[in-house]
């Protein structure tokens, strides 16, 4: 069993999961973001939150594929 999981989600983020513990997530600007847990990656573009998934991809009808 892999100790992370990146899951895509129709229509939606990157659900990043498992043993987060070492993970460092570091934005464009070189910024440590903080990871606890279960985390979801915005990959429609989006979000106001970037990295991180705010729901917006559902309200631009996002297409994954
Ligand atoms: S994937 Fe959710 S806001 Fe972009």
């Amino acid at each position: 069993m892999a100790a992370i999981k990146i899951k895509g989600h129709k229509d939606g983020p990157y659900e990043i999961s498992g043993e987060m513990s070492g993970v460092e997530l570091i934005d464009a600007n070189g910024k440590v973001l903080p990871v606890k847990g279960t985390i979801h990656l915005c990959r429609c573009g989006g979000s106001r939150s970037k990295p991180f998934c705010d729901g917006t991809h559902a309200k631009a009808h996002f297409k994954s594929e």
